[in-house]
């Protein structure tokens, strides 16, 4: 009598202790304080044998009884706890402010490419790419710079040592390799596979082995042009010019052509714009003068028809290089041209 009513307390007992346990480890230690090794209900089921055969039968069955029931209680609260983790992970706040995705946006050199090549195109220009490893007749000596001219200190730049070169068609017969410092190669380049008319520009990095300061970079972009047929004047260039520098600053500016000198054009100008930073009143971006050279342009050089096997008789051409960075300061008002490659997100974030 005394087992089984020890039977009915402890079913009560474990009942109330694994409902009230608050975590796994603690719903062990009540599980073994009565199905351990040594547990109140195991010592009742090992001392079974013992009792006599009528008796044993009966409180070997309450106590399998109770062991099931512990088992199953122990089980159902083991779930409980699993759910509520599970729940916790799952659980969503439908009312909580979201988070803002940050998508990316476009460079704004990437911007100004785009916006140049829009208005040339509109105008009838096809957009033309080349290589920025060049060799030395197409940066050089086609453009009518031949080696030890004056000119080709002004355009000092990286060269490639040919033995470390691995790919074989970059090695050309043409001279030595070196990063262009110019799109101009691109004007021969087209003009040997292609007969005037002809309406391009080029846009690319051009590199160059100078000191850098708030308007000079030692890699920058360029925007190339060329427009070639056998009526071309300085005045088609001068409509073209102004027709694009105000589409692309989206108003009037003030421009300045001066006689310049390039081996490959004849005559040659130097192209500035009134300084768009500081509306021309003089800043260090414009050295104090109120304007800034975004371009050096021309009429293109008999020698360079020579070399793509045009005649001069036949046609005539204008060319210009703009520097894209100058005019993207311009545009957005930047007072320094390191800032573009710098990497920094406070100026980038900007755009
Ligand atoms: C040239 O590179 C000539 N190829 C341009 C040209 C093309 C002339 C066709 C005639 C016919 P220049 O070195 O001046 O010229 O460079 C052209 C423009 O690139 C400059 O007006 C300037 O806007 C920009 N530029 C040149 N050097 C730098 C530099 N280090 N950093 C930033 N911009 C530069």
């Amino acid at each position: 009598m005394a087992v089984e009513i020890n039977l009915k307390n402890l079913k009560i007992q474990a009942k109330e202790e694994i409902e009230k346990a608050s975590d796994l480890k603690e719903l062990d230690e009540i599980f073994n304080k009565y199905l351990g090794k040594k547990g109140e209900l195991t010592l009742i089921l090992k001392s079974l044998a013992q009792l006599p055969k009528a008796k044993r039968a009966r409180i070997g069955s309450q106590a399998n009884e109770l062991k099931s029931f512990i088992q199953a209680k122990t089980i159902e609260k083991k779930s409980s706890f699993v759910k509520t983790t599970e729940d916790k992970e799952e659980w969503l706040d439908v009312t909580a402010p979201g988070k803002k995705l940050s998508i990316g946006h476009l460079h704004p050199l990437t911007l100004a490419a785009r916006n140049v090549g829009e208005i040339f195109e509109s105008m009838g220009f096809s957009v033309v790419e080349g290589p920025e490893i060049e060799n030395e007749w197409y940066n050089f000596d086609a453009l009518n710079i031949p080696k030890d001219h004056p000119a080709r200190d002004q355009w000092d730049t990286f060269w490639l040592r040919q033995n470390e070169i691995k790919n074989e068609k970059l090695k050309i017969k043409n001279g030595r390799l070196l990063l262009r410092t110019h799109t101009s190669p691109v004007q021969v380049r087209y003009m040997e596979k292609n007969q005037p008319p002809l309406r391009i520009i080029v846009p690319g990095n051009v590199f160059r082995h100078e000191a850098t300061d708030v308007s000079h970079e030692f890699q920058l972009y360029q925007v190339e042009g060329l427009m070639s047929g056998k009526e071309i004047s300085v005045s088609n260039f001068k409509a073209v010019i102004g027709e694009f520098l105000q589409r692309f600053f989206r108003k009037e500016v003030k421009i300045r052509l001066r006689p310049d000198f390039f081996p490959f054009t004849e005559p040659s100008f130097d192209v500035s714009i009134s300084c768009l930073v500081c509306s021309g009143k003089g800043c260090r971006v414009c050295k104090g003068t109120g304007w800034v050279e975004v371009a050096g342009a021309g009429m293109v050089h008999p020698n360079v028809f020579k070399n793509v096997g045009l005649n001069l008789k036949d046609w005539r051409g204008w060319a210009f290089g703009f520097g894209l960075d100058r005019l993207a300061m311009m545009k957005y008002k930047i007072n320094d041209i390191r800032l573009f490659r710098s990497g920094d997100l406070r100026f980038l974030n900007q755009f």
